[in-house]
């Protein structure tokens, strides 16, 4: 006879199912030195946990999507944006999920990706809303800057270019095309984001990092023109 009612036993599959995959995506991703690595996944996951609860979405597939949302990043893996559901979906198969939350989770993993300036990505539920949400926040503020250069050096790009000019990307393989500087980038992608937030809880964390990134380009171009000497 089980001691456990049914609502904790619950709570222990699903902390379970947690830990493993937690487990599984640390190992997965232990490698990465693209911005992409464990500790972009453990911020997107505490940032979409925060903002699940202020919003009333559901916990445990909020974080199993965090959990997974870059398992299999397109950038990494030939440019195929299907890459990640496809990992997770084999994962969860492992794990015996059930059909409806794979589907549920899979959803909104397939919803997270910015797919450039033009290109308007749904985020269909609440849920993929948060998730959203929590992994463009990392985009933005002093973690954001780090992550964008860190990426550009990755590529070996330049940082910055005054003859290249930002793109507003029309379609999602024009942005995966893209060979801009990281200046660029904040112009194509991370100035947006706080416009494009999907929940109160987003939009306010948001705020505040765009702030610091409009101080930081302030700074940045003061010093490249050297208006910044007296
Ligand atoms: P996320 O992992 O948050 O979904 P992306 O996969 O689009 O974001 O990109 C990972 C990180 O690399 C982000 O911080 C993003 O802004 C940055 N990044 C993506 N494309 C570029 C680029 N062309 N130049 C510089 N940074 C980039
Ligand atoms: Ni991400």
């Amino acid at each position: 006879m089980s001691f456990l009612t049914s609502c904790e036993e619950n709570d222990i599959s699903q902390q379970f199912v947690i830990n493993q995959t937690s487990d599984y995506v640390k190992k997965t991703l232990a490698s990465d030195n693209t911005g992409h690595d464990w500790w972009h996944i453990e911020r997107v996951c505490k940032t979409a946990v925060f903002i699940a609860e202020k919003e009333g979405a559901d916990v445990f597939k909020v974080q199993l999507a965090a959990l997974l949302h870059d398992i299999a990043d397109w950038k990494f893996h030939e440019g195929d944006d299907k890459k990640n559901t496809q990992v997770a979906r084999q994962w969860f198969a492992s794990l015996n999920l059930d059909a409806s939350t794979v589907n549920d989770v899979c959803q909104i993993i397939s919803e997270v990706t910015f797919k450039g300036a033009g290109v308007k990505v749904s985020a269909t539920s609440l849920e993929a809303q948060v998730v959203q949400d929590a992994d463009r926040l990392d985009a933005l503020g002093a973690i954001g800057i780090a992550r964008a250069f860190t990426y550009g050096g990755y590529k070996n790009r330049p940082f910055y270019d005054p003859e290249q000019k930002p793109t507003f990307h029309q379609s999602f393989d024009e942005y995966k095309k893209s060979q801009g500087t990281t200046i660029n980038h904040f112009y194509e992608k991370l100035l947006l984001l706080r416009e494009r937030m999907n929940t109160s809880a987003g939009r306010h964390l948001a705020e505040k990092r765009h702030a610091f990134m409009e101080e930081y380009l302030q700074n940045f171009f003061a010093e490249w023109n050297c208006s910044d000497l007296k």
